[in-house]
């Protein structure tokens, strides 16, 4: 074998390496896991990062629903699609410097493929409510489950708060069930949710936070609302 032939060979293996076959949508679900906590498939509906629905063809940065673009994402002048996506997902620092998604990207071309396979087909118009009939998002557990948080509209007795009191480093939680739980005051969060999962107002839920059972969030319908349910009293 000649030289030339040689680098030839080792060529065509290498590129047979670096080149993923097709993307397999079904193990793209499992990939999306990493992606759920930050990113729903439901229209509009929008938590750390932006909704994905209706992904393909969009503009970087322009969803109108969600408030926290980067600058450097919104002047990218990016459309998304198989290619641009590719390299957001290789390494997002990379495609787009001073972005704000919290991400280090995905090395596995594979991984990649079966990713956009997924996506390419859950984040088309209509895709999302019918992939949650069939269940495959189910599984996903809790919290992180595929974009969904819990609803606060309506809540069961022992999460609707009823009293917050305030004394030294203690908050004493009373629900409508009667219950009084006491939280260290570092422990217990207050945080709002004005959207469409968010409480009534006037109707803060308590949230259970973190894996011990001494960690708790209290989500307000405003913020205005915070100060006025706290009472200082021992
Ligand atoms: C920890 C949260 C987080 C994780 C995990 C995350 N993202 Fe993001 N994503 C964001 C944020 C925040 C932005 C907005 C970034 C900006 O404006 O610079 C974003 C932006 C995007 C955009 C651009 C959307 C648009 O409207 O222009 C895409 C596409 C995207 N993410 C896909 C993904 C995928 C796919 C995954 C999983 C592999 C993922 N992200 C993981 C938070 C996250």
């Amino acid at each position: 074998m000649n030289r030339f032939f040689v680098i030839a060979l080792s060529m065509v293996a290498w590129l047979s390496s670096a080149v993923a076959e097709p993307g397999d949508a079904a193990r793209g679900l499992r990939g999306f896991r990493i992606c759920a906590p930050c990113h729903s498939l439901e229209a509009d509906r929008n938590m750390t990062g932006p909704s994905l629905a209706g992904l393909w063809e969009r503009r970087a940065g322009s969803l109108p629903s969600f408030e926290r673009y980067s600058d450097a994402l919104k002047s990218s002048g990016i459309i998304w699609d198989d290619r641009s996506l590719d390299a957001w997902l290789t390494d997002p620092d990379r495609m787009v410097p001073d972005n704000e998604m919290p991400f280090n990207g995905i090395r596995d071309p594979q991984h990649r493929a079966d990713l956009l396979a997924f996506l390419k087909e859950a984040t088309k118009p209509g895709a999302a409510p019918q992939m949650r009939a069939q269940g495959p998002m189910e599984g996903m557990g809790g919290m992180m489950g595929g974009g969904r948080v819990p609803n606060l509209k309506s809540l069961e007795s022992n999460m609707q708060v009823k009293t917050i009191t305030y004394c030294h480093d203690t908050y004493r939680v009373t629900t409508t069930d009667g219950k009084t739980r006491a939280f260290w005051e570092r422990n217990l969060r207050l945080k709002t949710d004005s959207g469409k999962d968010g409480p009534q107002s006037g109707a803060p839920a308590l949230v259970p936070a973190g894996m011990m059972g001494d960690r708790a969030d209290v989500i307000f319908a405003a913020p205005e609302e915070i100060s006025k349910a706290i009472e200082a009293r021992c």
